[in-house]
């Protein structure tokens, strides 16, 4: 018997094979393709390039969620279509979102009764929520300054050198000078009292890190909240707090009660939490919460009808999915005060195991502390024989992302490595991670002393004079000197990494 095929039958077969016969030239790059190919081949491509991605189980440069259960998996693919600016076609979840804020704000004891609505809003993350914030803090500082008949062209916003970049963002974007406590060595947070010293009648707030984003500590709220108050009555200002708890704001409810860095001091006005660290849900989500409605300006609330019916937005984009909302919400019920503080406490038992690990090699100073994120944060003692990046470009061999940066000025000297620890990893994977990493120390122990190879490759790289100039004999550096282009080297390197930590 014969068996004939028609072209679109034997096209059908092709679509069944592996997608290479569809990729035996470059992929599409700068142009659309001119033809369509078959879903199958599609998928098979972009599933194979995506493979060269890491493994964001391993990703221990993140705070943002990893892993989440498959219930909720499923609540996200069923509600992936819906556009949350919708809202009068998807009042549910509008009023889930409603019942996320509210939880948040009772959580940082925001003074409304039980029952009552707080003032708040879901975001893409914590950089918009602080967009949100800062924008609110500028137009009240101008209102009130319009009002007195005070110049209104020069705010500024006082934090810590140590602040993640989205508030430099908000500085350049919304034209607010940024004014840095600098930090010093062995002192990686915002100090107090030098932030208040900073405070003029120009400051529109001054922004606290409940969990700074290179060490894990919380800053000190509560000592500003009193320094502030003092600056204020002496000075006849009311300058604010915003509390950035990107991080912290989901784990002090639950594992510190008694700290006091949230609404229970009377001059914070807003905080920002980032849903999508340990919110528990994956990228896409954080929360501005403000004290009260006087806190956040009318004008900044706009009221769209287009679609229906009034919809107060008070965030900087439109559309957006529905999924990380709803997903939230399934967090909130399904753990509950005992399932977050449980998480957390295990987040904190590894993070322990792991600070104790890696203090044990006798090699790395511990740079985090017990009271903060989950994370540990540790610097070589002794960097003459090798570096930070070299001991993280090395765990990479193993699947590990490990961070290492140096610190914002005044500690620029300090070079760090940081693991953040996540629901996901487990005891078993930092026990693995300990021992990946003790095995990297022993193999660069066992390379000659980096001083004289690797010094003459920095000074290749680095010493711009020396070019061109080969037959000249080279000066003698002293082991300092060479020890100084060595580092300066690396810290070239990790400044040109644009994606260091989040
Ligand atoms: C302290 C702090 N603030 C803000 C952010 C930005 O958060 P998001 O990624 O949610 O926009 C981060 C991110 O790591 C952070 O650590």
């Amino acid at each position: 018997m014969v068996v004939t095929t028609t072209v679109s039958d034997s096209d059908e077969h092709l679509h069944c094979t592996f997608a290479s016969r569809y990729a035996r030239t470059s992929l599409p790059r700068f142009k659309m393709p001119e033809g369509s190919m078959p879903k199958e081949a599609a998928y098979q491509i972009v599933n194979d390039e995506l493979m060269l991605d890491g493994n964001p189980r391993l990703n221990l440069a993140s705070f943002v969620t990893t892993w989440m259960e498959p219930e909720c998996d499923k609540l996200i693919m069923d509600s992936i279509n819906k556009n949350y600016v919708d809202m009068d076609e998807y009042p549910v979840t509008t009023e889930l979102q409603n019942r996320c804020v509210n939880m948040i704000a009772h959580l940082f004891h925001v003074p409304v009764g039980d029952d009552e609505t707080a003032i708040g809003v879901g975001t893409v993350g914590s950089s918009e929520a602080i967009m949100l914030a800062g924008l609110a803090f500028k137009r009240k500082w101008q209102a009130k300054r319009k009002a007195q008949g005070k110049p209104y062209d020069k705010p500024n916003i006082v934090t810590g050198a140590n602040v993640q970049v989205c508030w430099e963002k908000f500085a350049r974007y919304f034209e607010v000078e940024l004014k840095e406590v600098k930090l010093k060595e062995g002192y990686y947070v915002m100090d107090p009292v030098k932030a208040v010293e900073m405070v003029d009648e120009n400051t529109i707030c001054v922004a606290a890190i409940l969990g700074s984003t290179l060490t894990g500590e919380y800053e000190d709220v509560k000592h500003l909240n009193e320094l502030l108050t003092e600056k204020n009555k002496t000075t006849g200002w009311d300058t604010p707090i915003h509390v950035d708890a990107a991080s912290g704001g989901f784990i002090a409810p639950f594992l510190f009660p008694e700290l006091e860095w949230d609404f229970r001091l009377p001059l914070v006005k807003s905080i920002n939490v980032s849903g999508h660290k340990y919110g528990l849900v994956y990228a896409g989500v954080g929360w501005v919460i403000w004290r009260s409605k006087d806190d956040l300006p009318e004008e900044l609330v706009f009221h769209i009808n287009y679609l229906g019916s009034d919809q107060p937005t008070f965030t900087l984009n439109f559309s957006k999915g529905s999924s990380q909302i709803i997903a939230q919400y399934y967090q909130f019920i399904r753990l509950g005060f005992e399932g977050y503080k449980s998480i957390m406490e295990n987040c904190m038992e590894n993070a322990k195991l792991l600070r104790e690990e890696i203090a044990k090699t006798g090699k790395f100073e511990i740079v985090s502390k017990d009271v903060g994120v989950p994370l540990v944060a540790f610097a070589l003692k002794d960097g003459s024989r090798y570096t930070v990046f070299q001991i993280s470009e090395s765990l990479r061999r193993f699947g590990w992302v490990v961070p290492a940066y140096t610190m914002p000025p005044d500690a620029e000297h300090i070079a760090v490595l940081r693991v953040v620890i996540r629901e996901d990893f487990s005891h078993s994977l930092a026990e693995r991670l300990v021992s990946n990493i003790q095995k990297v120390l022993k193999e660069l122990d066992e390379l000659p002393p980096r001083l004289s190879t690797k010094a003459a490759h920095v000074t290749d790289v680095t010493d711009e004079t020396q070019k061109g100039n080969a037959d000249q004999p080279h000066p003698k550096k002293s082991a300092m000197e060479t020890q100084k282009e060595i580092f300066n080297y690396w810290r070239r390197i990790s400044d040109m990494k644009t994606s260091g930590v989040c």
